[in-house]
């Protein structure tokens, strides 16, 4: 059976004090490990250790938005493995459509982040997604074909436990448009198929797939009932605990087989 995951992309939110408060408040209301239900949260780079900090010992984890694949050396401006490591991240998002799209980052570097990260032990969400142009020209399932290709290139079924997907189609993004179930189901179900073709059946069951895209407490629950959707990355509605709990609830009720 495979946990729920919910995290919280904050992206280019917060500032130290505010970071610090929407932590602690998170924390509080989820003091402990829930059983259905993994939680993170991904603050920038400069809050991490603050928040950190803030939910050490609560049910929530910390996760980074973005990390560089080299070992700490002159790479200046980036952030090494290690030092996501250091600070406590117990998990790292790769691949997010901002950064595929505003920073130029391609499947074959991502997939160099990938790599990395599992082998120095840090579990991955690596998003993909199609844009509208995309969707609207029949070539969602071949996008997520190519893109889960690239950025898995070179990891082994065996290192797959420490990998989450994230569905994000990139025109649900920040929009307020959501993917409705059907959309969110069946893209979902493709990028299962696609571990089962790649690996084995075995790695499809075990892996999870979030969804991401204008999620919020009004339709995670929908979203959440799906069989193949384990999750959800969430932008917007996780800078606030009023918003970002109810979706934590969602995951926690819903059907699992
Ligand atoms: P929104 O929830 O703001 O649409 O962002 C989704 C996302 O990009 C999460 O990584």
């Amino acid at each position: 059976m495979r946990k729920m995951f919910v995290a919280g992309n904050w992206k280019m939110n917060t500032l130290a004090q505010s970071a610090v408060e929407l932590a602690s408040g998170l924390a509080q209301v989820v003091p402990a490990r829930l059983a259905n239900v993994d939680v993170a949260v991904c603050p920038p780079f400069p809050f991490l250790s603050a928040v950190g900090a803030a939910v050490a010992g609560s049910g929530v984890d910390l996760g980074a938005q973005n990390v560089w694949f080299e070992k700490p050396g002159a790479y200046t401006g980036e952030v090494a493995i290690e030092m996501l490591a250091d600070v406590g991240c117990r998990w790292v998002i790769l691949g997010h459509s901002e950064r595929r799209a505003i920073l130029g980052e391609t499947d074959a570097l991502i997939s160099k982040k990938v790599n990395a990260c599992l082998a120095k032990g840090l579990p991955v969400i690596l998003c993909v997604g199609e844009t509208l142009a995309e969707r609207q020209a029949n070539q969602t399932e071949a996008v997520l074909n190519t893109q889960m290709a690239g950025s898995l290139a070179g990891v082994e079924a065996s290192a797959m436990a420490h990998v989450v997907i994230a569905y994000e189609p990139v025109w649900a993004i920040g929009t307020g448009v959501t993917a409705t179930t059907e959309q969110a189901q069946s893209a979902h179900l493709h990028l299962r198929k696609w571990l089962e073709s790649r690996y084995n059946p075995a790695v499809a069951a075990a892996t999870r797939i979030l969804y991401g895209g204008s999620v919020k407490a009004q339709n995670a629950a929908s979203l959440l009932e799906q069989p193949d959707v384990d999750g959800a990355l969430v932008g917007g509605a996780s800078l606030k605990v009023d918003d970002f709990l109810p979706i934590i609830r969602a995951a926690e009720t819903a059907r699992k087989s």
